[in-house]
């Protein structure tokens, strides 16, 4: 056998397998020498007991054997490892970023999207960092499962073989929706990856916002029918009640308001809900006027209505169909 030629999957497979079998033997033969010893060594049939000292050979023996077998498990273990942390040098380069409760995927051309895609048949490096808690980046497919940790940088590698769409998930408890932390590997071929990586989707407007916020994982929490957090349909123009620390004041949800709950989310809180949003403060002017188109066309109904006449179809064009549609 020469494990240097398998796959980490296998490596980590062979190794599970190994570990199964060798418990499951070891079980048996022990079981059996109990029950066997429980039988023959019985007072009926054993009535003086006999305390034997100073047996080398047995000692050797008892010694020697489940060294060899506890190094030889280790042998398998240790090159599944190796296999998991040695990236390949042509490995393709993609920057995973954590936070509650979502997974966002950049790539070296400045793509950015809410799930993973990939070409089949090239190797991919995730360098992953989280920017609150500890999350833990789990693919079950491709045996991968690292935490990411604020301030520190780890890293994971798969190739996926065959085209499909594989689960992500976080597997590290960090908070009410950990378990939504969810997303996919979607392996494709080479040339449907190049399109769509070249593809970054609308330029401006509020197409443009809604697939940014997309990939950003916002549509993670902000859905209609979540209780996590507020939806984002009929939130511009309208009226809501926030708390300021322990004081309750109405605000109408204008630009300035979105603006400040974007990069200090913390500072006023929806009625209702919960102080979970992390700070997003990295973002440009542009994506930050295209959220606001966004926001402005699936605003309040009676906003909506009253915008002057040249505003309207503008406000009603809903954004769609383009190419970073998130799991949402
Ligand atoms: Cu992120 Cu659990």
């Amino acid at each position: 056998m020469y494990p240097q030629s398998l796959s980490p999957v296998q490596q980590v497979d062979f190794a599970l397998f190994l570990i199964f079998a060798f418990s499951a033997v070891v079980l048996f033969i022990l079981t059996t020498i109990t029950v066997y010893f429980l039988w023959r060594y019985h007072h009926k049939r054993h009535p003086v007991p006999v305390d034997i000292r100073g047996n080398v050979t047995a000692e050797v023996i008892w010694t020697l054997i489940p060294s060899l077998m506890i190094m030889g498990l280790f042998y398998y273990g240790w090159t599944g490892y190796k296999a998991l942390r040695t990236v390949p040098p042509n490995a393709m380069q993609v920057a995973v970023t954590a936070k509650m409760f979502s997974w966002t995927f950049t790539y070296p051309g400045g793509k950015s999207s809410s799930y993973l895609a990939v070409p089949v048949g090239v190797p991919v490096q995730l360098n992953l960092h989280s920017v609150d808690v500890i999350h833990s980046f789990f693919v079950p497919a491709f045996r991968i499962k690292m935490d990411t940790v604020p301030g520190m940088k780890t890293y994971a590698w798969f190739k996926a073989e065959q085209e499909g769409v594989y689960d992500i998930y976080c597997a590290e408890y960090c908070g009410v929706r950990h378990a939504n932390m969810l997303s996919t590997v979607r392996a494709m071929d080479a040339a449907a990856f190049a399109a769509w990586v070249a593809d970054t989707g609308p330029v401006s407007g509020p197409a443009a916002g809604k697939a940014f916020l997309e990939a950003q994982g916002c549509f993670g929490c902000h859905v209609t029918g979540e209780t996590i957090s507020p939806p984002f349909e009929g939130m511009y123009g309208s009226t809501r009640v926030v708390l300021e620390g322990n004081k309750e004041r109405t605000v109408k949800v204008d630009e300035a308001y979105l603006h400040e709950a974007i990069v200090d989310p913390g500072k006023l809180i929806v009625k209702g809900y919960d102080n979970i949003m992390p700070p997003y403060t990295d973002f440009t002017e542009q994506q930050m006027m295209d959220i606001m188109e966004y926001f402005r066309s699936i605003g309040d109904e009676s906003f909506i209505n009253a915008m002057p006449p040249g505003m309207e179809g503008h406000a009603h064009e809903m954004p769609g169909g383009n190419g970073t549609m998130g799991h949402s």
